[in-house]
């Protein structure tokens, strides 16, 4: 007989052949099937290696929609590189402001995606995209300063504010309309402002800003000499016919007031290699960042095997980001779709990133209560809008990550409807 834990368990196992017929009728979609087709995620190499709330912390019976991680493997050029590498059979110290091949990958690939007009120089390897935040910050910020964050946004943007001593300055963002509030920027400025952070595309909304919005935050960033923050991490998940704009990219005048995160655990899915960089904005910025970062005591740096794998990443993988993408906006359409048709569920489909942040008011519960109700009742996990994940106004919402394969998230969805069933208001 199967326990109410088992029953789930089997469906998953059960997931790989059901969705074989239903893919193969699918056209013109011959190298996105092949790299993320249901087979391409193994559940039990997942249970033993995802963590940060993922497969390897839940229970097994549970379908985990929490950190915006992919479910594939990595690009089989990134595992070759990491492979030739260590076959090669030196592993001693690197330079410590990292390889020379990655800086210049970088800033080429930088300029010819981004559009940021930057040098080799000017590029700083760090150990994640969060450990640049946390570095700008601290580079930006003497305690006490205040530094104008979205609310709501990634919970890392409030962190390295914190770490730095400084002091948040929340920026509303309409959750309904997806919209900055920003000629209301102008009004949280005061003498103690000294940076403005931008989560460009922005989670957990999904929305890819216009260079209109952008311009209007650079403007006020010159206007008041400030630093921005510009997190551009999911800048290569933005799906037609939205497209990602710099910040650095918008003018000489606004581009030297911008410190840009990249990272690539995003794009990639090479988040357990922790690795990232900085575009520094002048040769003077950098000497500074580097500086405070410590990798110069070596007591501090990026493993020369993730700079060896994003390397290959930038220069051979981009067709694997575009199967990704094709993959991925599938997989937005479908989960959107599903979610809006749960009364009570109010999903905006988003412009970029793999996470949805569907209003649940109309569930009548509040954001734990409903994460709490879908672990319990569908055994799938989700972020709850809470405070410390996204900003005090994140509440009335929750956050799922779709960057898994249709299978997986038919059956979460799937459960997620029965679980729900009869708990939307009327007419919601
Ligand atoms: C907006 C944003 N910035 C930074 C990060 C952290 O990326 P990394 O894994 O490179 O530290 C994330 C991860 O979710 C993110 O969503």
């Amino acid at each position: 007989m199967l326990t109410r834990t088992d029953k789930p368990r089997k469906r998953l196992q059960a997931i790989r052949s059901d969705n074989a017929t239903s893919r193969a009728e699918k056209r013109g979609q011959r190298m996105t099937s092949a790299l993320f087709a249901d087979n391409n995620v193994k559940l039990d190499l997942l249970r033993r290696r995802a963590f940060n709330g993922r497969w390897a912390m839940q229970a097994p019976d549970v379908i985990p929609l929490t950190a915006a991680d992919p479910d594939f493997p990595a690009a089989p050029e990134i595992r070759a590189a990491i492979k030739g590498y260590v076959d090669d059979g030196l592993l001693g110290y690197g330079p410590a402001e990292g390889l020379p091949e990655f800086k210049e990958t970088m800033a080429r690939v930088v300029a010819e995606r981004k559009g940021i007009g930057c040098t080799p120089g000017l590029i700083l390897p760090t150990d994640s995209a969060a450990a640049g935040m946390f570095l700008i910050a601290r580079h930006a910020l003497e305690p006490g300063d205040e530094a104008i964050i979205f609310d709501p946004v990634d919970f890392l943007f409030g962190q390295a504010v914190d770490a730095a001593g400084g002091k948040r300055v929340y920026s509303p963002v309409d959750k309904a309309a997806g919209t900055f509030d920003l000629g209301g920027l102008r009004r949280l400025i005061t003498p103690r402002t000294r940076m403005i952070c931008v989560c460009n595309p922005h989670n957990p909304l999904g929305r890819v800003m216009t260079g209109e919005e952008l311009l209007q935050i650079g403007r006020l960033a010159v206007d008041h000499g400030l630093t921005i923050m510009s997190d551009e991490i999911w800048s290569d998940i933005v799906y037609p016919p939205h497209r990602h704009t710099s910040m650095a990219g918008l003018s000489p005048e606004i581009a030297e007031r911008t410190i840009t995160v990249f990272g690539l655990s995003k794009t990639f899915g090479l988040a357990g290699l922790r690795i990232g960089f900085l575009v520094a904005p002048t040769a003077h910025a950098y000497e500074r960042l580097a500086e405070l970062s410590r990798v110069r005591t070596t007591a501090a740096g990026v493993t020369t095997l993730s700079q060896v794998a994003a390397v290959a990443a930038y220069r051979e993988c981009w067709y694997w980001v575009d199967a990704f993408l094709t993959h991925l906006r599938e997989m937005r359409d479908y989960v959107v779709g599903r979610l809006n048709a749960i009364p009570g569920v109010d999903c905006r489909k988003p412009e970029g990133t793999y996470v949805v942040f569907p209003d649940i008011t109309g569930l009548g519960m509040d954001s734990q209560k409903t994460a709490d109700c879908l672990l319990e009742q569908a055994r799938v996990a989700v972020v709850p809008g809470l405070p410390r994940w996204f900003g005090p106004g994140a509440e009335g919402n929750i956050r799922l990550c779709f960057s898994t394969s249709r299978g997986i998230l038919t059956e979460a969805l799937d459960r997620i409807e029965r679980a729900l069933r009869g708990r939307g208001k009327a007419g919601s």
